[in-house]
C-alpha cells in the first residue's frame, strides 16, 4: 500500500512525506551519497525518474530541488525501504544538505517524471558528465536484468549485450560511485578534463571514439551539462543512432504546476513547443531537444 499524501494533478502515484536521513557519506570531491527512508517511493521509482527534497522547518531555502534516483535499497526482508541520491555541494540547498546527518527529517516528494524506456538487446551505452552519472546505476542494473524497479515491478524485454558507461569529469577527485558501477557489472570508461584519469578530454570523444572503432551502440543514454548533451545529441544524429538525453533544467514545483522548467520540443509536423521537464520529461529523445533557446 503506498502511503504518505497523494499529490494532485499530473502525477497521481506521487507521495509527500517527511522522511528521515538514514545515511549520509562522502563519495567524492564535493560528492556525497544520501540514503532516505521512504519504502513507498521506493516501491515505485524508475530509472531516471527523480524526487524532489527541501528541509521542512526553513523557508529559505523555501524551494525544494530535483535529485535523480541513484537507487533504491531493500530491508532485511527485501522489500523496499528507501531511496538514494547522490549530489554535488554547488549552492546554498546542497551545502545544507551535506550537513544533513542520521534522523534528520526531510521533505521528499516524488516518484517525479517520466525516466529512461527500458533499453532493448544491443550495446546500450551511458554518457555522463559532472553529476550526470547519478541516473545511470538504477538504469545499468535494470538493464544488466540484475534489478527491477517499479510498481508492479518493470521487466526488460530483452537484455542488452553490453552495459558501459562513459563518465566524464573536471578531475579524478571529482569521480564518484565507480565502485558502485563496477560491482553492478556494468563497464566504465573515463574521461577527465586534466588527465588525472582515463581519457584526457571530453567525455563526448568516448563516444566518438566506440563509433569510428566498429563498437558503435545501439542506443544511448545522456545526462549531464547541456553543452555535453548537445554535443551527443549531433554525434548520434550523424552516426543514425538513437539516444534520450535527461534535462536537469531548474525546477520549483516538480509536478507540472509552475511552468518553471519549460524546455523547447520539436513536435511531429517539423514546429517546436513547449513541454515542462519535470513532467514530459525530464528524459526526451535527444533529436527532439532544441538545445539552442
Ligand atoms: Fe513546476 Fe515543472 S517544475 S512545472
Amino acid at each position: 500500500m503506498i502511503e504518505g499524501r497523494l499529490l494532485p494533478g499530473m502525477v497521481p502515484t506521487a507521495v509527500q512525506e517527511i522522511v528521515p536521513v538514514v545515511e549520509q557519506r562522502q563519495l567524492a570531491r564535493d560528492t556525497y551519497f544520501l540514503r532516505l527512508a521512504c519504502p513507498a517511493m521506493a516501491a515505485q521509482i524508475l530509472p531516471g525518474q527523480f524526487l524532489m527534497l527541501r528541509a521542512p522547518e526553513l523557508t529559505d531555502p523555501l524551494l525544494g530541488r530535483p535529485f535523480a534516483l541513484y537507487d533504491t535499497y531493500a530491508d532485511d526482508e527485501g522489500r523496499p525501504a528507501g531511496i538514494d541520491v547522490v549530489y554535488t555541494v554547488i549552492g546554498k540547498m546542497t551545502g545544507l544538505m551535506s550537513t544533513w546527518t542520521p534522523g534528520k527529517d526531510v521533505e521528499v516528494w516524488g516518484p517525479l517524471g517520466n525516466g529512461f524506456p527500458p533499453p532493448p538487446s544491443g550495446r546500450l551505452m551511458m554518457v555522463a558528465g559532472g553529476i550526470g552519472q547519478t541516473p545511470f546505476l538504477a538504469v545499468g542494473r535494470e538493464a544488466l536484468g540484475t534489478k527491477s524497479y517499479g510498481l508492479p515491478a518493470r521487466a526488460p524485454q530483452s537484455l542488452p549485450s553490453d552495459v558501459t558507461l562513459c563518465y566524464g569529469a573536471r578531475s579524478r577527485d571529482y569521480l564518484a560511485g565507480i565502485d558502485d558501477f563496477q560491482r553492478a557489472g556494468i563497464n566504465v570508461k573515463i574521461a577527465t578534463d586534466d588527465g588525472s584519469a582515463g581519457h584526457h578530454g571530453f567525455v563526448t570523444e568516448l563516444l566518438g571514439q566506440a563509433i569510428n572503432e566498429g563498437e558503435a551502440p545501439n542506443l544511448v543514454y545522456c545526462c549531464g551539462p547541456e553543452p555535453m548533451m548537445e554535443s551527443v545529441a549531433e554525434i548520434l544524429q550523424a552516426a543514425g543512432i538513437k539516444g534520450y538525453v535527461s534535462l536537469e533544467s531548474p525546477m520549483a514545483c516538480g509536478f507540472g504546476a509552475c511552468f518553471s522548467c519549460v524546455t523547447r520540443i520539436l513536435m511531429d509536423d517539423g514546429t517546436w513547443d513547449y513541454r515542462r521537464t519535470c513532467v514530459e520529461g525530464p528524459v526526451f529523445p535527444a533529436e527532439r531537444v532544441l538545445f539552442d533557446q
